[in-house]
């Protein structure tokens, strides 16, 4: 594993756009995030954060520029190809499928069981058991770690805004991701659950997982973050440590509108 301060980047964007209409909700933007980092990624409400993210895992297509993960381009793959490489999103507002239960939840994430192809026939039933064992296996040692092991028969709608955060996390574990991007964990989110999932996150970063964070709540970003970056009206407008930032008068200005 590479150490957390290895500057090696994992992710690189490059003259990223997206307009939707008139609206440049991505603009240009270039940054990298390096490998094992946790990096924050802050700006007002409607800068192009979450743009940022859908572009990154796929789910918007950009209008030009470039997107590299691992040094190699994924801007033209689909979301579950990108998944597959070990790059995985949290949604800023949790997308549980609500009918479903936790447990059920978490074993739809992996990708390319046996048990769902075509080509799987009679003497593939052997193993397509064992493999079912194994993934419930994992789902429910992933539940018991994000602390929801007694929530897994409960339908995924029964649970919290918090608890549906610890989810969405639990459902990226069932893959080895190299990277998360994590859209406001904090929104909505009780303190006692907030300080789970961030004792979670942190673990993980430990662990040598690469962190993109967006996140509204500033003393968690001043708290856990490495680095910042900062987006406004679609562009990056600063990048520096959580001390430079706070003391970037471009950054309280795109906040607060200018003083003068
Ligand atoms: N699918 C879409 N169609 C049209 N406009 C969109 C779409 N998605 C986002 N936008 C617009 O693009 C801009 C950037 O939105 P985005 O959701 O990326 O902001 P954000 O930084 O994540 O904001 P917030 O902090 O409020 O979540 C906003 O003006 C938003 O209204
Ligand atoms: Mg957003």
């Amino acid at each position: 594993m590479l150490s957390p301060s290895s500057s090696e980047p994992i992710l690189e964007l490059k003259g990223l756009c997206k307009a939707f209409g008139q609206l440049r909700a991505v603009d240009d933007v270039d940054f990298t995030v390096a490998r094992g980092s946790l990096t924050g990624l802050i700006g007002p409400n409607g800068a192009g954060k979450t743009t940022t993210f859908d572009l990154i895992a796929g789910a918007q297509r950009r209008d030009s520029g470039r997107i590299l993960f691992q040094g190699q381009a994924i801007d033209t793959l689909t979301p579950h190809a990108i998944f597959r490489r070990g790059l995985a999103r949290t949604f800023q507002v949790p997308r549980p499928f609500a009918n479903m239960t936790v447990l059920e939840n978490v074993l739809l994430a992996p990708s390319g069981q046996l048990g769902e192809r075509f080509d799987a026939n009679w003497w593939a039933i052997g193993r397509v058991r064992a493999q079912e064992r194994e993934l419930q296996e994992r789902a429910r040692s992933v539940l018991d770690w994000c602390a929801l092991s007694d929530k897994a028969a409960l339908l995924a709608g029964q649970l919290s805004g918090g608890q549906q955060k610890l989810l969405e996390l639990a459902r990226v574990l069932m893959i080895d991701p190299a990277m998360i991007l994590l859209d406001e964990p904090a929104a909505g989110v009780n303190p006692s659950l907030l300080e789970t999932l961030m004792e979670r996150v942190q673990m993980l970063h430990q662990r040598g997982i690469t962190f993109l964070l967006i996140e509204h709540n500033m003393d968690l970003v001043m708290r856990v973050c490495e680095r910042v970056l900062v987006m406004a009206q679609g562009r990056v407008l600063a990048q520096g440590s959580p001390r430079e930032i706070q003391d970037n008068p471009l950054v309280l200005d795109a906040y607060l509108g200018p003083s003068t």
